[in-house]
């Protein structure tokens, strides 16, 4: 990490400078094109499908979940593209919190690290309860019979008290990254590998369990269920923000971080498709299971092996988004602290290398989440965050166009100002289609994020006493 002096800056829109140049942080720069698609893979293909999918199908969209994945794709394609102009300009340094600190300034940056702070621990807690709900499933199928107190969030179920191994799980992730334990790039490769063979298997062996009668009435809900369906699964569509921690160990980031972006969310989104398609074709929607559907789509169909091992698919799969986030959430957290926006306690790293800090305090606030709240209202309260971060990284991308186009870009969002602009509009769309009490919920979190910046971080930013961090790893 070095520090360079520049005019301290006054006023709450002061920029930090656009830092261009890759640095030499010292890292070996190793992973390729195709690792980096994996590590956005890993990031992006997780709850979303695997336990969303089924309760939004069941109770708001119908067979249409495959048009609500679609219509969250779209507006999470549009934001992807200013990532990735942002991922090619900005190769060491590729959070949103970083891209609305350099170009829209400290408040708005401030705004966006706070805001991913709130979602990314609240992304660990859905991500926890998706999991758990497949451990259960596979311990009910093995004949385990697991008390239901420990099973699941109070009101979800007969008897449910604590999500006892989502808890667990995000305690153990925390765990294991301050033990300096992060997936290397290649066992994420190896279990992304994993997770994409699952769901392919799912899509070829269940296409052949499609009742076209199942698909009909497609839209039972009729359009607006399906844009509302969208705004839960779009949870399923991001997580490419989250790769670019890998920036500093990619070979040609400037390049094929942008590719990697692009390839990642389109794999993500054919494999979507298609299975949404399937799960619906092969149950009719109603008689979904609000748990673990894929497994018990399978079990329905009398295949009951196949449904065991596409639950330990989807947990071995989807704990590679554990790890993402909860690294994600904790190095927002470090950056925002290193920039002085935060107490330097927090920056703190332990004698293997992380911000045990932060880990810890994600750890355990995602573990209170995942214990005691649905997943679909954890899930809103994620989209909500993303959705603005993405409002802010687009909009962020057209006034850099503008303001600076001599800037070295290796890729640039096409048909400009137009992609960026429809990127806000779904983004703000779907926005106004989560439940009133989410808005709430997040309206909270950014008045406690305005009394911390006027109290604290204003006075206490490095950039306001003349200095910029530049680093490797934001
Ligand atoms: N897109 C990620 C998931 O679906 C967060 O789990």
């Amino acid at each position: 990490m070095t520090e360079q002096r520049v005019e301290p800056r006054t006023g709450i829109f002061r920029r930090k400078p656009v830092q261009t140049e890759e640095s030499d942080g010292g890292l070996e720069r190793s992973i390729g094109l195709w690792q980096l698609t994996a590590i956005g893979l890993g990031a992006i293909i997780g709850a979303g499908i695997f336990a969303l999918a089924g309760p939004v199908a069941k109770d708001t969209a119908g067979p249409a979940v495959t048009v609500s994945f679609l219509i969250a794709g779209v507006a999470s394609a549009c934001a992807a593209l200013s990532y990735a102009e942002f991922g090619g300009l900005i190769p060491v340094a590729g959070s949103a919190y970083t891209y609305g600190y350099a170009v829209l300034g400290e408040a708005v940056g401030w705004f966006i690290g706070w805001d991913l702070l709130l979602e990314y621990t609240a992304i660990v807690a859905v991500v926890a309860i998706g999991v758990s709900q497949y451990i259960t499933f596979l311990a009910d199928a093995i004949g385990l019979d697991l008390p239901a107190w420990m099973l699941g969030a109070p009101g979800t179920g007969d008897g449910h008290r604590i999500d006892l191994f989502a808890v667990l799980l995000c305690l153990g992730v925390a765990w294991l990254l301050n033990r300096g334990i992060k997936t290397s790039a290649k066992v994420e490769t190896w279990l992304v590998g994993v997770k994409l063979l699952i769901v392919l298997a799912v899509i070829v062996v269940g296409v052949f369990y499609i009742d076209t009668d199942n698909l009909t009435p497609y839209f039972p809900h009729g359009l607006s269920g399906a844009a509302t369906g969208a705004a839960t699964v779009f949870f399923a569509v991001f997580g490419y923000d989250a790769m670019s921690t890998a920036a500093e160990e990619s070979k040609e980031a400037e390049r094929n971080l942008p590719k990697a972006i692009i390839y990642s969310l389109a794999i993500a989104m054919v494999l979507y498709l298609l299975a949404a398609t399937v799960l619906t074709g092969m149950v009719d929607y109603q008689d979904l299971s609000g748990t673990a559907a894929f497994s018990e789509a399978f079990q329905s169909v009398g295949l009951g092996g196949f449904s065991k091992v596409v639950a330990v698919g989807a947990i071995v799969g989807i704990v590679t988004v554990l790890f993402s986030f909860t690294l994600g959430a904790s190095r927002v957290w470090y950056a925002i602290s290193r920039d002085g926006l935060l107490p330097a306690w927090f920056a703190k790293t332990n004698e293997h290398h992380s911000p045990s800090r932060p880990v810890w305090i994600v750890g355990i606030v995602s573990a209170g989440i995942a214990g005691f709240v649905s997943i679909g209202d954890t899930a809103e309260l994620t989209n909500i965050g993303i959705l603005l971060a993405f409002v802010v990284v687009s909009a962020s991308v057209i006034v850099l166009r503008y303001r600076s186009p001599e800037l070295p870009r290796t890729f640039r969002t096409p048909l400009m100002p137009f992609t960026p602009l429809l990127g806000i509009a779904f983004s703000l769309w779907l926005v106004t289609k989560l439940q009133p009490e989410t808005w709430v919920r997040f309206a909270v979190w950014f008045v406690i994020g305005v009394v911390i910046y006027a109290v604290y971080g204003y006075r206490h930013s490095k950039l306001g006493h003349g200095t910029v961090v530049q680093t490797k790893d934001t």
